[in-house]
């Protein structure tokens, strides 16, 4: 999966965040260049990589949806998507106005599901991400168990020369064993080569 996922308000609104989907695109292509069939959910707005098959998706459910279909016959979930944990309680029908003399406005959200959490397959290899802005490996770890993941990719957001947007990434990995690796700074592409090494490996 790539890209933030989008949480209507009304017609012309949308909870998000700031992903720019390149992590997820990367790894779509660097999966194809392994040999890998690939089937990439996306919320991002990128050129459409040669060779993968691509669905675009916009809410957190729409792209559960597509995941749990996918996930039926895939031997590796890789949720690169910054997914919204909250959507509006109530979506408009219409644009909505702002009332003379109202300066607050209150928004309802409700929780959405964990996609990645809450996927079951018996042999499914999951790997998920941990954007954090402080105590990366603590909470990627407790990231690892509560999701039930094989692999976790730490990355810093407050790094100023990676991260969102940028066409480089500094993560660590960290798996089952609890052992962290700091891989430094690489374009996203040869992060994503790293991520799937792992992968393989998993793969047995
Ligand atoms: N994720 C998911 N479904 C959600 C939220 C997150 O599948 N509703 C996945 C992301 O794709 C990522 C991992 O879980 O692979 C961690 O996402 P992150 O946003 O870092 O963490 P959260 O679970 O949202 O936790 P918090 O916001 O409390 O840091």
């Amino acid at each position: 999966t790539a890209g933030g996922t989008r949480e209507a308000i009304d017609p012309v609104r949308f909870l998000s965040n700031h992903s720019s989907g390149k992590m997820g695109y990367a790894i779509a292509e660097a999966a194809r260049d392994r040999g890998a069939s690939v089937f990439l959910v996306s919320t991002a707005n990128l050129p459409d990589p040669v060779g993968v098959d691509i669905l675009r998706v916009s809410s957190t459910a729409e792209m559960q949806k597509v995941v749990v279909k996918q996930c039926e016959t895939a031997d590796v979930l890789l949720m690169a998507a910054a997914v919204s944990d909250w959507r509006p309680a109530d979506v408009a029908e219409q644009k909505m106005k702002k009332k003379s003399g109202e300066d607050k406005w209150n928004l309802s959200l409700v929780r959405n599901s964990d996609i990645v959490g809450s996927i079951e397959g018996k042999k499914l290899i999951k790997v998920g991400f941990a954007a954090e802005s402080q105590r990366l490996k603590q909470n990627a770890r407790k990231k690892l168990k509560s999701k039930g993941l094989h692999l976790v990719v730490g990355n810093d957001i407050t790094a100023e020369d990676s991260g969102f947007g940028s066409d480089n990434n500094r993560v660590v990995l960290i798996g089952i064993d609890g052992r962290a690796e700091d891989l430094g700074l690489l374009t996203k592409y040869q992060t994503a080569y790293r991520i799937l090494d792992k992968v393989v490996s998993l793969l047995g």
